[in-house]
């Protein structure tokens, strides 16, 4: 890539994220910094005088699922159910998960800790999280070497610590912890690659944190770079790299950010992505924020050489629809599923809308020190209808994708976002900038450690 080395915070800060949208005539602030609300209050702004985004949503809805409620009863007969399985959850099957477990310890004796977990029987989205002070987690942003200042809120100045000490407890499972031996057991000899937006960059740094610390200094490497980095557990001839594609298709904005207006999706495209992707033996996706810059996208069919006039203008779920759906017939056309696992990480939740949990306008995750209790809790920050979108695309695939859902787990966690404790076009927040949580607060991004470090936990425990 040539670009090793380089600070890649510019690809994607907090606050490119959403520069979509409403750009306040003030330049002092960043873009993003006019983002007080969810995605879909601000659309309904930015489209105000048009179509009100709920009927404009439910028109869209009735036709994906009109055309997803006939495609699917088709490939319903045809097409494994793997999927729909694994995600469906059923209480009372615990005795029956746990007589399969034990029959398949008895021909896998090395891999010894599923016995209490069930990938296709328990459905970890839900459960609860539940406080235990002596839990610690297995590194912190100042003795992993890896964390980016983004997500590195203790560093950044953050006092309060009891998020780092939540565990999530399945209802009908125990989710079994993360061995760092037993990750690097099961990645000898592997190539994983994480890719997508900075929420799996996110994920990636917190999978390469917890199990660094095991390996001596001569025993591993890190070579970063602006979209592509790749960290090497040596003895274990294991590869743990992250590849930068934010909305896993190709667009006019993957390195320079462009300003939302200007950005363009190639929506049949994964080339210039898929590259990358090739000869892994373990897959990692995600993408969805980038998505959500407003209520429609420019998407371009065949060559940016066209120019700006080319393009198609989608609304975002339909956009979202495609682009999944080219990235999916890549995956059915290349991978083949005896040598490559893939999985696909659902949406992280937003928490940029306090009200949602009761709190005044504006303050956004600020402050905030403990989790949700209120069960099923979920944000405007999550978008049902781009969650459906994703799941009619994965059920119709050949490939079998393991879904790691998280999204309601992570919706609970209001209190673990890098908040204030961030940085802003590469230095740390000035206190003047602290003080005001509405323009500068982060509850898009995580700290690490923190809840990805819990998403990896489930996918090593399917792994
Ligand atoms: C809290 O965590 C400790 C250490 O992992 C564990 O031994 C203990 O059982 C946990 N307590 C509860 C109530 O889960
Ligand atoms: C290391 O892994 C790669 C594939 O990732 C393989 O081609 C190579 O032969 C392996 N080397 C050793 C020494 O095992
Ligand atoms: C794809 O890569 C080629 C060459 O590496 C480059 O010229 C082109 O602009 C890239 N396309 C996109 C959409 O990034
Ligand atoms: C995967 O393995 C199964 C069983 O060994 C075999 O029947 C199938 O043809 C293989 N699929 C591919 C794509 O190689
Ligand atoms: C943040 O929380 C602390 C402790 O609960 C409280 O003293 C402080 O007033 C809060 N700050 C704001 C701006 O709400
Ligand atoms: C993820 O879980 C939610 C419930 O928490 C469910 O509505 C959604 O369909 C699931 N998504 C996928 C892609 O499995």
């Amino acid at each position: 890539m040539g670009e090793e080395g380089s600070s890649h915070h510019s690809i994607a800060p907090a606050h490119t994220l959403y520069s979509t949208v409403e750009l306040n005539s003030s330049h002092a602030l960043p873009p993003t910094m006019s983002f007080a609300a969810s995605p879909s209050t601000i659309m309904m702004k930015t489209y105000r005088g048009k179509l009100p985004f709920s009927i404009i949503t439910v028109i869209v809805c009735s036709f994906a699922f009109l055309a997803l409620l006939y495609t699917e009863r088709i490939s319903f007969l045809s097409s494994s159910s793997t999927l729909k399985s694994k995600s469906c959850a059923r209480r009372g099957v615990v005795a029956k998960a746990k007589d399969k477990t034990t029959e398949k310890n008895l021909e896998n004796p090395e891999i010894d800790d599923r016995f209490e977990f069930d990938p296709e029987e328990c459905n970890i989205a839900n459960g609860k999280w539940v406080f235990n002070r002596s839990v610690k987690p297995l590194y912190t942003d100042r003795s992993c070497p890896y964390i980016d200042m983004q997500f590195a809120c203790v560093r950044n100045g953050r006092l309060d610590f009891d998020y780092r000490h939540w565990e999530w407890q399945p209802e009908d499972c125990n989710l079994p912890r993360f061995k760092p031996e037993l990750a690097l057991k099961k990645l000898r000899g592997k190539r994983l690659v994480f890719s997508g937006d900075s929420l799996q960059r996110n994920q990636w740094e917190s999978f390469v944190c917890m199990i660094e610390w095991t390996i001596p200094p001569e025993k591993k490497s890190m070579k970063r770079g602006r979209v592509r980095s790749v960290f090497t557990a040596k003895e274990y001839n294991a590869t743990i790299e992250f590849f930068w594609a934010p909305f896993l298709i190709e667009s006019n904005t993957d390195i320079n950010v462009l300003e939302p207006k200007k950005r363009i999706l190639k929506v049949d495209s994964v080339a210039n992505h898929s590259k990358h992707w090739e000869g892994a033996d373990i897959l990692a996706f995600n993408t969805y924020v980038w998505w959500m810059s407003g209520l429609r996208l420019k998407t371009l069919w065949g060559s940016f050489a066209n120019g700006e006039e080319g393009y198609t203008v989608l609304d975002t779920p339909v956009a979202y629809k495609v682009g999944l759906k080219t990235w999916a017939n890549w995956i059915d056309s290349t991978i083949n599923p005896n040598k490559t696992r893939v999985f696909f990480t659902t949406m992280s939740p937003i928490h940029t809308r306090s009200q949602d949990w009761g709190k005044e306008d504006g303050l956004k995750c600020f402050n905030e020190t403990k989790p949700v209790i209120k069960k099923k809790f979920w944000g405007s920050g999550s978008d049902k209808k781009m969650m459906s979108v994703l799941d009619g695309v994965l059920k119709k695939m050949k490939v079998p994708v393991t879904v790691l859902n998280i999204t309601q787990l992570s919706e609970y966690r209001i209190d673990a976002h890098s908040s204030i404790y961030t940085e802003t076009g590469g230095r740390l927040l000035t206190d003047e900038e602290k003080a005001d949580p509405r323009h500068y607060a982060d509850c898009i991004h995580w700290c690490l450690p923190g809840v990805p470090d819990i998403w990896n936990q489930i996918f090593l425990a399917h792994l």
